[in-house]
């Protein structure tokens, strides 16, 4: 009972997904391609509000991270280092009767189809996950090379070219955001496992010795972001410590949350220890040690890293903003009425304010509020049809703040402010428009 109720819950987050312009199949008029998807407008706009949001908290208010927009395509060396090349894959198996394709860590039973209980299944093959491409006019394995499958292995590789503009010293942190690539068996649960998708990563590089205190710090940090800037509580997240280490890994967690099909994993935390610049020193042939000057010694930098995937975080933010409610649309009148609503926090909803003119005849004194608004906030100008349906509209995309431009207005230069979530009204003065939503949303 309570799976068909997630998987009904799942598909209408999805369905207001397309509907309403945030996130929709990719190539969708040729029959969609599996494991990509677009953003529309309220996607883009969402996505560009969290990366701004991640970019701000991890790189702009710290002096000790840098920024860096490397490329996708790597010397294929690279990834012949980070051990993508010889170890990335799942092992996977067919299924003869009904051709299933299935990823054998994730199956129950090995030795039984899960979409059909045939016995006969293939033996387990490896598929490794780097997406391939050439570079150059000749297609042969001289000039392969591969999409980057995360995004930090050129941080490491930079490594010491940031840290010499930069003028850093240890400890300090590179961070990106960028596409990352993984020809994924199975994608699914809509944009959860993609094939194409954007990360945010941080390696924060440090001595050895300092790396578990490192380690606890941006977990807290992380969390605390997730609970201040997202709003996530503790019914919606969980932190997931992993028992079975990576051999080089010294700690490792995943932050989790709830989605309609289950716990996901959102970000992970990691504690690589010096296996990433060793590797690269090793394949490379360069030195990737750090010369501590006050201690006259070189080191290999330990590594902490925060690893989020933006797709999932915009997901994470879709399956949490989902609410139907009845109750509180009585008060607008509408007895039976059911509202659909997603309660995103202001600081990353598509749309943070709307203007609406009750009356078609108040839009040029309407519109230049939202004009002066809109160098502020992320502003939608909506004067079509009842305004009990342009609020339901708003709600649909999760704006928290509509603003009624009304007859009074231009007498009393004041307007109602609707709450999303309260549907409270109050009426406020233009002059302090600017300043009551800023406090509102948090900035
Ligand atoms: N550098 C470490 C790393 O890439 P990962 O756990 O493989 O670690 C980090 O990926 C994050 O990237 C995940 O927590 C998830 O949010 C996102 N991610 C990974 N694979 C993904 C996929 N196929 N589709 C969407 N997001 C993905």
């Amino acid at each position: 009972m309570a799976e068909n109720k997630n998987t009904q819950l799942m598909e209408k987050i999805v369905s207001l997904a397309k509907r309403r312009g945030f996130i929709f199949q990719s190539s969708e008029i040729y029959g969609g391609i599996n494991g990509f998807w677009d953003y529309g407008p309220y996607g883009a706009r969402m996505k560009r509000a969290v990366e701004q949001l991640w970019w701000r908290e991890m790189v702009e208010t710290r002096d000790n991270v840098e920024g860096l927009d490397s490329t996708i395509i790597c010397h294929p060396k690279v990834w012949k280092a980070s051990g993508h090349l010889d170890q990335f894959s799942d092992e996977m198996c067919d299924c003869r009767e009904c051709k299933a394709r299935h990823r054998v860590d994730q199956m129950e039973n090995p030795e039984v189809c899960p979409n059909c209980g045939s016995k006969d299944l293939t033996e387990p093959r490896e598929f490794n996950l780097m997406m391939k491409t050439f570079v150059g006019p000749v297609f042969d394995e001289d000039h392969a090379a591969y999409l980057r499958a995360e995004t930090c292995q050129p941080i490491f590789v930079d490594f010491h070219n940031v840290r010499v503009a930069a003028r850093q010293k240890l400890p300090f942190g590179i961070a990106q955001i960028g596409k990352a690539f993984r020809n994924e068996i199975n994608p699914r649960n809509f944009t959860f496992r993609s094939r194409e998708f954007t990360q945010m990563e941080m390696e924060f590089f440090c001595d050895e010795a300092e790396g578990m205190e490192w380690y606890e710090y941006w977990k807290g940090q992380r969390i605390k972001y997730y609970r201040e800037k997202l709003g996530f509580t503790d019914d919606f997240m969980k932190i997931h410590d992993h028992e079975k280490l990576a051999h080089y890994a010294k700690a490792a967690l995943d932050i989790e949350v709830k989605f309609p099909f289950g716990w996901g994993e959102l970000e992970g935390v990691h504690h690589r220890g010096t296996w990433d610049m060793s590797r690269h020193q090793e394949f490379s042939g360069q030195d990737m040690q750090y010369m501590d000057h006050d201690n006259k010694r070189k080191v290999m930098p330990t590594v902490i890293e925060t690893s989020v995937g933006l797709d999932r975080t915009i997901l994470a933010l879709l399956c949490n903003a989902y609410d139907e409610d009845t109750a509180e649309t009585q008060k607008e009148g509408k007895a039976t009425d059911v509202r659909t609503v997603l309660r995103f926090p202001a600081l990353v909803a598509p749309v943070q304010i709307a203007v609406l003119p009750l009356s078609k005849k108040l839009s040029e004194s309407a519109k230049e509020l939202y004009n002066d608004l809109n160098r502020h906030f992320r502003s939608e100008f909506d004067v079509t049809g009842s305004i009990g349906k342009r609020y339901r509209r708003q709600d649909e995309i999760g704006t928290p703040f509509c603003i009624t431009y009304d007859f009074e207005s231009a007498e009393d230069n004041s307007v109602t402010v609707r709450h999303r979530d309260s549907m409270q009204q109050e009426r406020v003065n233009v002059t302090q428009l600017r300043s009551y939503i800023e406090e509102r949303i948090g900035y």
